[in-house]
């Protein structure tokens, strides 16, 4: 008798652990379940996720997925959350696939019971659409903020300085004196950053109308302009899907072209290699700009884009600025890979068609 009863029991376990793994399979989002840090389950959603086979993924060993200076943290959450009921709270965390690759996911992990053992179940959510969209947001409230402040202090500064101008122009003319015409000259330079700030943070005021551009040709032509800076510079470009052209304001998107290439220059002051690439994938035109150059500190690559922020003795830090707002203005995206003495990539995602501005 009793052992019929051990036996439906068993049965009635083995039942729910099932209906427990089909939930797990049907489900969308990446699940895996670890007791020990050793991955005992994976649903096929998650396989696929994480760019592996289930045979790959199961045995190996959870934290393999995480990056080096998280592991203690998380390893620290295992441990805290195997002695508890609760789940723990959900964080957000870049992990690494098993082809290599980073992918912005949230997660939280649940003591559960996996048979007859106690386990961690981690599920798994990609957040990468979620993140792009929040950064494009930051990036275009960002340069908003900075549109208005440069718009009013160049408002406010410069009418005094161009009337000064004026008053300059009027004293020459009766004493000429050469400490005129360099204060002439200075005061111009200075009216000139003005201008250039104004049109770079502010560019709708800079109206161009929307024109059809054939990037792989515009990217050629600019790299003639560099013809005397380039002795020393393989340049090695890798042009694909030139048939597809993008729609918008064609001055300013060169004027971020020249301004990358420049940039990606005046990084390899010695050798070096710049990379060009152009293809279509997703609905875009991605353009990828690499130097084999000093390459960005991690701390200073939030930095870019804001106006003024260079470490050059002569730069005025305002290249960025116009890439960054002309990307931005037309809907697409902009990403920074660098690596500190190793280079420097900016990946550029491009809609055909801009999004936000007026069609002419
Ligand atoms: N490809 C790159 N490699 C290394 N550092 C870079 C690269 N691109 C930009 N930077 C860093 O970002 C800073 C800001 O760049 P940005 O183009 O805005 O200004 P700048 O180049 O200093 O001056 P300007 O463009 O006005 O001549 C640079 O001073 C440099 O430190
Ligand atoms: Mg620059």
């Amino acid at each position: 008798m009793n052992q019929v009863l051990e036996t439906m029991e068993s049965n009635e376990i083995l039942q729910s652990e099932m209906m427990y793994i089909r939930i797990m399979e049907y489900s969308v989002e990446t699940i895996i379940i670890h007791a020990d840090y050793k991955i005992i389950y994976i649903n096929q959603v998650g396989s696929e996720f994480l760019r592996g086979t289930k045979e790959q993924i199961i045995g190996s060993n959870c934290l393999d997925i995480i990056q080096d200076d998280m592991k203690d943290m998380i390893r620290e959450r295992i441990e805290h959350g195997m002695c508890g009921e609760e789940p723990l709270e959900v964080i957000e965390q870049a992990i690494i696939r098993c082809d290599g690759t980073l992918v912005d996911v949230e997660f939280y992990c649940q003591p559960v019971q996996f048979g007859n053992r106690r386990a961690m179940q981690t599920v798994f959510r990609d957040i990468t659409i979620r993140k792009e969209t929040e950064k494009m947001l930051y990036d275009r409230q960002k340069m908003a903020s900075i549109g208005q402040i440069a718009a009013g202090i160049v408002h406010e500064v410069k009418n005094p300085l161009t009337s000064v101008k004026g008053f300059l122009q009027l004293l020459k003319e009766n004493n000429p004196h050469p400490y005129l015409i360099a204060m002439e000259s200075e005061l111009e330079k200075a009216i000139d950053t003005l201008s250039n700030l104004l049109q770079v943070a502010k560019p709708d005021l800079y109206s161009e109308p929307i024109t059809e551009i054939d990037l792989c040709k515009e990217l050629s032509s600019l790299l003639f302009l560099f013809q005397d800076k380039l002795y020393d510079i393989e340049i090695e470009t890798d042009f694909q899907d030139c048939d597809k052209h993008i729609f918008g304001k064609k001055n300013m998107y060169l004027k971020a072209f020249f301004n990358l290439i420049k940039n990606a220059i005046e990084a390899m002051p010695g050798k070096g290699k710049l990379r060009i690439e152009h293809y279509y994938q997703s609905d875009s035109v991605h353009v990828k700009i690499s130097d084999t150059g000093v390459g960005i500190p991690k701390d200073k690559i939030n930095l870019l884009g804001t106006p003024f922020y260079s470490n050059k003795s002569d730069g005025t830090g305002l290249g960025l600025t116009q890439v960054f707002s002309t990307i931005n203005d037309h809907g697409g995206q902009i990403t920074v890979h660098s690596v500190v003495d190793r280079g420097t990539t900016v990946h550029m995602k491009l809609p055909e068609n801009p999004v936000g501005f007026e069609m002419h």
